[in-house]
């Protein structure tokens, strides 16, 4: 057996790419192994969103560098968005790298590790051939661990061009898998054990697969059909663009208790100025109307977001804007960041910067808000019975681990056949970010 090690980075579909390659490259004897020491292969699935993530990509490839020399044989793959954009750049700053793969074209590894070892160099493949991946990993039973939430990617790239992302060259344009291949995959993942299905796109809910029948399906028909599948319990989809928040889907979270209550949508910002120099094609007040319409359908829902603070040309009065939009919505849990230029995207060549000591400042003073309204929405479940599904063992001797609906953590006493089970926890107390309960069924009547 060869041993492989792949490094993740970014977001969940990179983590269900990473797993992918681990199903791919099973049959050439590559078996997972936890860390790039004495490795034969190692495989960095990079990110390319911020510059920061992009510096981590390099300062690896340095460790690598000391560890290939112990080991010549080692073979170093960069897959993932990084891979992506700067490829020509890896090999030329990072000469350890022997293959460089693009997000749409890891199903060309096994090809390009036999290449490898005939030719002298570097292999490098960035296509965008999405249809042909898409088909190869089709055809590929999941080997790896899938786990009790598992990940399903249903659409992949973006056509929304946001001034600061790079997501749209990086992923290339939009695709949405055959819903009967996605069926197919969840019933593989629900007979490996898994009870919740993560849907995953990097806009999800533009989501528009053709059904052998020649029909267009959209994301509420495919959770519906996902939805029959008897053991998986929980349904949730990540991540969707407020503009494609379509009727049909809204409907879909009061209709279908298999979806969970809790939606994470992307607002960026609260200032109209802002989203339109972003092109988000939205107002903040499109936003909130969606958010009440959502809230309609289905009252106990809650929400997620991403803000970036520091966007060129945002004043005291946009951030503030923005403030505004959290303190009315009330998220129950946000990833907030500094805007960072990325190379390629439109707002790079923006001249009136925000200057860094603002954007920190805006960022701690948001962070503080969005910590706050976290700190509300847990404090609220304590008293409360809530349903959670049983992931893993917990870190102390008899405890496990679950999820509420709203994906908070929450540590029991209690066995381990409990495990992929779902059950009612009396809300005790609130840890940093983690609930405490009992299960119902271990206290006296
Ligand atoms: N700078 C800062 N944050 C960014 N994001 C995307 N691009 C950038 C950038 N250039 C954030 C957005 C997005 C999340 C995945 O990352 O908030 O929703
Ligand atoms: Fe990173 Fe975005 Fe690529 Fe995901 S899609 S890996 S977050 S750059």
């Amino acid at each position: 057996m060869k041993k492989l090690f792949i490094k993740t980075y970014g977001c969940q579909m990179n983590a269900y790419d990473s797993a992918r390659m681990a199903d791919l490259l099973a049959p050439l004897g590559y078996a997972p192994t936890a860390k790039a020491d004495g490795a034969d292969m190692v495989i960095l699935n990079t990110c390319h969103i911020r510059e920061k993530a992009t510096e981590k990509v390099y300062s690896e490839l340095g460790r690598l560098k000391a560890l290939k020399r112990e080991k010549p044989g080692m073979l170093v793959a960069v897959a993932g968005c990084t891979a992506q954009a700067e490829g020509a750049e890896i090999v030329a700053r990072a000469p350890v790298v022997d293959l460089v793969v693009g997000p749409q074209s890891y199903h060309r590894l096994p090809e390009m590790i036999a290449r490898a070892a005939r030719q002298a160099g570097h292999v490098l493949e960035t296509d965008f051939p999405a249809l042909e991946k898409f088909d190869v990993i089709a055809g590929t039973e999941a080997l790896s661990d899938t786990g009790i939430s598992a990940f399903l990617t249903v659409q992949e790239g973006c056509d929304k061009f946001c001034t600061f992302c790079v997501v749209p060259y990086t992923r290339g344009p939009e695709h949405s898998r055959s819903p009967e291949r996605i069926i197919a995959e969840a019933r593989r993942l629900a007979a490996r054990g898994a009870r919740e299905i993560v849907l995953l796109g990097q806009n999800v809910n533009a989501y528009r697969g053709v059904g052998e029948d020649g029909k267009s399906w959209n994301l509420a028909r495919l959770i519906e059909a996902i939805a029959q599948i008897a053991s998986v319990s929980r349904i949730r989809y990540t991540t969707s663009h407020p503009r494609d928040m379509d009727d049909d889907l809204i409907a879909a979270h009061g209709a279908i208790e298999k979806l969970m209550p809790m939606l994470h949508l992307p607002v960026q910002s609260g200032s109209d100025s802002v989203l339109a120099a972003m092109n988000r094609q939205h107002t903040a007040e499109d936003y909130l109307r969606l958010i009440e319409k959502l809230r309609g359908s289905r009252p106990d829902i809650a929400f997620s977001s991403d803000f970036i603070v520091g966007f060129p040309g945002e004043s005291d009065g946009d951030f503030e804007a923005t403030m505004a939009l959290v303190r009315n919505v009330k998220f129950a849990q946000c990833f907030s960041f500094k805007y960072s230029p990325r190379p390629g995207t439109p707002a790079a060549a923006a001249k009136k910067l925000v200057a860094e000591p603002v954007k920190t400042a805006r960022l701690l003073a948001l962070q503080a808000l969005l910590l706050e309204q976290q700190d509300d929405a847990n404090r609220a479940a304590i008293g409360k019975t809530m349903t959670v599904l049983f992931e893993k063992p917990g870190r102390e001797k008899g405890q496990l681990v679950g999820r509420t609906p709203y994906l908070q953590p929450v540590h029991v006493q209690g066995g381990r056949e409990w495990i992929g089970r779902i059950a009612a926890v009396k809300i005790t107390a609130l840890t940093a970010n983690s609930l405490h309960g009992a299960l119902l069924e271990n206290l006296p009547a």
